[in-house]
């Protein structure tokens, strides 16, 4: 297995380019079970949970290609599986956003039901109730959540919980139903939106996506689309950090600022300037953080998928704040790294509290999740001495070449393979 090892201490600077949304790519690949002719998108990064969905749509029967590097090609003319297994959801819970597209087409489809994962339980049950209530009969069978729908009906549906594949998913299965749907309660993420877009290129008539009432009148059939994937967000606001937990001044370019505004107001309020600057949004930092408090919330709230990364930088900070994590119930499996690197922090219930120390120390550390890992490979850059990151496939699963960005703007970080 790989490991990343770090030396720390260095402030990095310079400028670098955000990659394709992992989490816009996803459902956006999904989406090509809803039509018969092509999907082509730019902007595809090149990570292993998007090579995992290609894998499985091509399991199903679509017929993927690369056209350019970061261009890709995908057709669903001939389905031959209608089902997604365990062995597949299991290494990447977005694979259930097959589910709605399927039922919405082809009327069927078995999928197996996720399990627990590192960052919490994460069932699916608002997905499943969200289908039953637009006509789908759901059963649970050995392990299989197996749906049935002559023809999916538009109705009213309203998520108990924001639910951000949940709403792709639902958003994927109205564009075919019968009538028109109403989702209340939905995610309002930039993904959620970037899906949309591709739906309406494709034909699908939705309206109200990035507000948390989305409106989506079912057509016959949906047509082949060109879509660029936005750029990564959680990227973005990982290089700001980076850029802030270093002292350094990194502009970030090809980002969307309004998409991590909350993480920059937190660094700002944390003493970072941010302004936007040749094409891009650049971070400076000159002091140690001071301390501020977070609180996890869906968009625009502070990114869960921040939270890990932002920790890191609160460790290091001059003085003590309380980061509460409310989205997922176990996000904080890279508390017990940081503290191998001299952190000091308390976890009470959902609530960290992160008492600053001046310097973290270079430690052998295991990545636990993708945001884990983020966060301790931004704790390494801090720290003196040398930070050996174990079981960086987590890594590979979300970030496009880090180390080779990182490395760009001066830090010292290399892969060390098998
Ligand atoms: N939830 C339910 N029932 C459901 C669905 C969700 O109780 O049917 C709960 C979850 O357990 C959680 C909360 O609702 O407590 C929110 O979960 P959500 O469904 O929004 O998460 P997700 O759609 O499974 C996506 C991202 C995650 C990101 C979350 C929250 C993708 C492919 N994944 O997951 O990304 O953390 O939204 O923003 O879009 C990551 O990239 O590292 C990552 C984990």
């Amino acid at each position: 297995m790989d490991r990343l090892v770090i030396r720390g201490g260095k402030p990095l600077c310079g400028s670098a380019s955000v990659s394709g949304a992992k989490n816009a790519a996803l459902p956006a690949m999904a989406a090509v079970l809803l039509t018969s002719e092509e999907l082509r998108f730019e902007n595809v990064p090149s990570l292993r949970d998007v090579a995992t969905i290609e894998r499985l749509l091509m399991f199903m029967g679509v017929e993927s290609r690369q056209v350019a590097p970061g261009t890709a090609s995908l057709t669903s003319r001939a389905i031959q599986r209608f089902e997604v297994p365990y062995d597949l959801v299991r290494t990447m819970r977005a694979s259930v956003l097959v589910l709605g597209p399927l039922l919405a087409r082809f009327g069927k489809a078995r999928v197996s039901l996720p399990g627990g994962c590192a960052i919490g339980p994460r069932p699916i049950n608002l997905h499943l109730t969200g289908l039953q209530e637009m006509g789908a009969e759901i059963d649970l069978v050995d392990g299989y959540v197996v749906a049935k729908a002559p023809r999916l009906t538009g109705t009213r549906v309203r998520f108990e919980t924001v639910t951000v594949t949940g709403t792709e998913n639902l958003m994927m299965a109205a564009t075919l139903a019968k009538g028109t749907t109403v989702l209340e309660n939905a995610a309002c993420e930039p993904e959620v939106e970037d899906l949309a877009r591709l739906l309406q290129g494709m034909g699908a008539r939705v309206q109200g996506a990035g507000t948390s009432t989305i409106t989506i009148e079912g057509v016959e059939e949906l047509k082949g689309a060109s879509h660029r994937i936005i750029p990564d967000r959680i990227e973005a606001g990982t290089l700001a950090v980076a850029a802030a937990i270093t002292q350094g001044d990194v502009v970030i370019q090809g980002c969307v600022p309004e998409h991590f505004e909350a993480v920059t107001a937190k660094l700002e309020e944390a003493g970072a300037a941010v302004a936007l600057d040749e094409g891009g949004l650049r971070i400076r930092m000159a002091n140690r953080p001071r301390p501020v408090d977070i609180t996890t919330a869906p968009f625009p709230g502070f990114a869960t998928d921040m939270q890990a990364q932002i920790m890191a930088l609160m460790a290091v900070a001059k003085g003590k704040s309380a980061i509460t994590e409310t989205v997922f119930e176990n996000r904080f499996m890279h508390v017990p790294e940081l503290l191998r690197m001299g952190a000091d922090i308390t976890v009470g219930g959902r609530t960290a509290v992160v008492r600053g120390v001046s310097l973290l120390r270079g430690a052998p550390v295991m990545a636990t999740d993708l945001r884990a890992s983020a966060s301790l490979v931004l704790a390494g850059l801090q720290a003196r001495g040398e930070t050996v990151v174990h079981r960086i496939y987590h890594l590979d699963r979300g970030y496009e070449q880090l180390e080779a960005k990182i490395r760009s703007l001066g830090g010292e970080i290399q892969r060390v393979e098998g």
